[in-house]
């Protein structure tokens, strides 16, 4: 088992108020599975991607990631199994604008102090078929080259395990598919992947659907050729899953219950 994740919890206290913003959560996941995680915004899908991307502490439960419990890890032993073990793709790529590709994909290369970092960066470069971008700034990228940048550098240690939030949530459809078919190659070498998405065509491509609930995971069933269809032509989960009402409750658009109001999808900048 690659990740077991027990009855964990994240709460924020916010004054007064307490945020369960994940309340309970077990999930149980195999080296080589392709996840993909969804669920209305506020949901606690990121709360739970940065809990397993150890990213955050839980406030309670157990993570053991390859048989070891991440939740008893000082911030140093965190660090590195981010460094060396997974790799994380965000919604807002979260580059360094003003540094050439290769040297932000060189980041983790560097903080792990190894050696050949220009080969290996320009090695996981060429993975994303940057390799002649790779002196060009993030700043002068379109978005699509800047998460293929960021995915890059997700992957240049090997990572057995990589997390995505909302990969293309900023990226237009034609882009988000080209950096979908990098995740679909990673996976077919291996790697384990999980992607949060509000995205029914993107989440659909994934071999397991996990949909949350308010901070709890309310479904968890493989992705069936038949479910994937229902979720393609429907724009949302298939019936034949969710026979209760919170997404199928008759919207204007007939994904309200699984959007997520932050990610409208924009024009790309910069994309000719
Ligand atoms: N740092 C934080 N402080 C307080 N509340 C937070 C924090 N991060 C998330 N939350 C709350 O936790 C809940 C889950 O948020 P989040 O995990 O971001 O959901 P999602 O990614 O599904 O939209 C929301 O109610 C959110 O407002
Ligand atoms: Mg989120």
């Amino acid at each position: 088992m690659l990740i077991q994740v027990r009855d964990l919890s994240k709460v924020y206290q916010m004054g007064a108020e307490v945020v369960r913003a994940l309340d309970g959560v077990s999930l149980d996941v195999d080296a080589g599975e392709f996840l993909s995680i969804t669920g209305a915004s506020g949901s606690g899908k990121s709360t739970f991607m940065h809990l397993l991307g150890c990213l955050d502490k839980p406030t309670s439960g157990t993570y053991h990631l390859n048989d070891r419990d991440v939740t008893q890890m000082s911030d140093k032993e965190l660090a590195r199994i981010r460094n060396r073990e997974i790799g994380f793709v965000f919604q807002t790529f979260n580059l360094i604008n003003r540094t050439p590709a290769i040297d932000n994909v060189a980041v983790p290369l560097v903080y792990g102090r190894e050696t050949f970092t220009n080969k290996k960066a320009m090695d996981a470069l060429e993975r994303v078929q940057l390799g002649k971008r790779a002196k060009h700034k993030p700043s002068e990228m379109s978005g699509g080259e800047r998460q293929r940048v960021a995915i890059a550098r997700a992957i240049v240690n090997n990572p057995k395990v990589i997390f995505a939030d909302e990969p293309t949530g900023n990226l237009d459809t034609r882009t988000g598919e080209q950096i979908m078919g990098i995740f679909h190659d990673l996976h077919k070498e291996g790697t384990t992947i999980i992607l949060v998405t509000h995205e029914m065509s993107v989440a659909a491509q994934a071999k397991r659907l996990i949909r949350m609930v308010d901070g709890v995971v309310d479904t968890d069933t493989p992705i069936t050729p038949s479910l994937r269809n229902e979720m393609l032509h429907s724009g949302m989960f298939g019936a034949s899953v969710l026979t209760d009402s919170g997404v199928s409750g008759g919207t204007e658009s007939g994904v309200s219950g699984v959007t997520d109001s932050g990610s409208t999808v924009a024009a790309e900048p910069g994309v000719s």
